[in-house]
């Protein structure tokens, strides 16, 4: 975290912060905060994150052996230390589409007899020297829950059920046997299972329709459930929203098979600005409350058949910005999926982590895709790292966001956009944990700041606000190897006992914390 010093140094070296504070003919908002109106629990894994063997996210990536830079196991120390700073809850591998026919016996036993393999997801050989105990391990350094993601692809039903009995079971079976001859004795206890990837588009290997992917996870769920009565099952949901994809009707047909048996549905969500559009931009998050509004009701009316009623939540897990580096002959190698993020995406991320919080009563995983140089936070070469644009927000928030998600009243000035009539200039979330209020804001402005009074209406400030702002000289800034223009910078305000006047910087995203009485 930012301590107080290193923030007023950065504010002395970003002037455009200050000036945007003493705009006087800004439109204006207001927003009113009563921490009794509560939305649910803020669950810590919506903070996750995900490694899959695509491009440099993993060989080359985390894992790198023989470099200077790693630790004995491969890891990279650099990498590892700046991804425990973004507080990583939950931890999916391995894939993504490498998942579809990743067969993990492949990637046990001793390294170098392990068999390199035609990866066919993205167009590499895969070692396989990065397998199960190397990611439960890595899970742990990191200080994560492990996801694991089994293959619903080429896989087959046992293969996904001895999954979970390698790495979960008890009993002296020839599977547990195996474990403990590769020197693991005791069962990791890992409770996040994924039933397959992206099932529903047609690039996925072993793709299948609705009804043939439900019934096929079903009897995996059914295998892996009665190998491990505690594992929570995350069902593969809509990645696919391409016009004529039926999306709803593919969540609704996973949900009515698997409604007694999966306890998260899966979605995926990627956007980007490919007309360099802006204001259209900035409204995506406006598009993802839609799936997950639409997706909560198929879920409830799904479970509404049953007494008592089980509770399925949505994981989304795989979420960002991604459209430079894709299509066509950029998604087959080594070097692949390596966006070079601007301010505007680390905006766009902000308004999805307010988005989380502020559906904390149904979204209880996220995942962003991926950790590091795969559409990635952290980005890395053989000498170093540097921090994404995108690093800032989901570091604020996962280390700051925490505890019961508040509903807030807001009143913002509005544009339209191309879909939705009225898109809020701020877009915002808030926590209370413990007495600590965190107020999240995105100024969706281009070029105005927004000007905010905030009420609260049970509650007094009890001391100064702390304020984080995410913002830079230019919506395109980018940060590179040598220069960091977009960061996190901090300092602190004062607040009536009620009150408080907020200017909020055009193209900013800023985190308010500060202790109520
Ligand atoms: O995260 C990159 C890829 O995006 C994943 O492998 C896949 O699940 C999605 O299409």
């Amino acid at each position: 975290m930012l301590t107080r010093r290193s923030f007023s140094k950065a504010l002395a070296a970003a002037p455009f912060i200050a000036r945007a504070q003493q705009s006087s003919s800004a439109p204006r908002a207001r927003i009113k905060i009563d921490t009794e109106r509560v939305i649910g629990d803020i669950d810590p894994k919506i903070y996750g994150n995900f490694i899959e063997h695509l491009g440099r996210c993993i060989d080359d990536g985390i894992f790198k052996e023989n470099s200077p830079l790693s630790d004995s196991n491969g890891f990279r120390r650099d990498i590892l230390d700046a991804a425990r700073k973004l507080n990583v809850t939950l931890i999916r591998w391995p894939g993504g589409n490498f998942s579809s026919n990743y067969h993990w016996r492949d990637g046990i036993g001793p390294r170098d007899r392990r068999p390199p393999r035609l990866e066919m997801a993205w167009g590499t050989v895969e070692s396989n020297r990065f397998g199960t105990h190397e990611f439960m391990q890595y899970a742990e350094m990191l200080g994560a829950e492990p996801y694991i993601c089994v293959n619903l692809g080429t896989g087959t039903w046992t293969e996904a059920q001895q999954w979970v009995e390698y790495v979960n079971g008890k009993e002296d079976t020839e599977v547990t046997r195996l474990r403990r001859q590769n020197g693991r004795r005791d069962p990791w206890k890992v409770t996040y299972w994924g039933l397959g990837n992206e099932m529903d588009g047609g690039w996925q290997m072993g793709h299948r329709d609705g009804e043939e992917y439900s019934k096929f996870a079903l009897e995996a769920a059914k295998l892996m459930k009665w190998t491990d009565p505690s594992i929570k099952l995350i069902a593969a949901g809509s990645s696919n929203f391409a016009p004529g994809a039926d999306w709803i009707g593919w969540n609704r047909t996973v949900m009515n098979y698997l409604k007694n048996h999966a306890d998260y549905l899966s979605l995926h969500m990627y956007v980007g600005n490919p007309t360099n559009n802006f204001p259209e931009f900035m409204a995506s998050s406006l598009e993802l409350q839609d799936r997950i509004k639409i997706s909560e009701g198929v879920i409830n009316a799904a479970v509404s058949s049953l007494t008592p009623r089980r509770k399925v939540h949505i994981a989304w897990d795989e979420y960002n910005v991604w459209y430079r580096a894709r299509g066509e002959g950029r998604e087959k190698g080594r070097n692949i999926l390596e966006e070079h993020y601007n301010l505007e995406d680390a905006l766009v991320v902000a308004t999805f982590l307010n988005s989380s919080v502020n559906n904390a009563h149904i979204i209880k995983i996220a995942n962003m895709a991926q950790l590091v140089n795969v559409i990635a936070p952290i980005f890395s070469n053989d000498k170093g790292i540097y921090l994404q644009t995108i690093y800032y927000p989901l570091q604020l928030f996962a280390n700051n966001t925490r505890g019961k998600a508040l509903q807030l009243y807001v009143d913002s000035p509005k544009y339209r956009s191309r879909q939705f009539d009225e898109v809020p200039y701020l877009d915002s979330s808030a926590s209370l944990d413990n007495g600590s209020l965190v107020i999240n804001v995105v100024n969706r402005h281009g070029d105005q700041a927004v000007e905010t009074d905030f009420e609260l209406e049970d509650k007094q400030f009890a001391g100064p606000v702390q304020v984080a702002e995410v913002n830079g000289p230019d919506i395109k800034s980018a940060n590179d190897f040598t220069s960091s223009p977009v960061k996190a910078v901090t300092r602190s305000v004062a607040a009536e006992s009620k009150r408080l006047r907020y200017s909020f910087p055009p193209h900013s995203y800023t985190m308010l914390k500060t202790k109520l009485a």
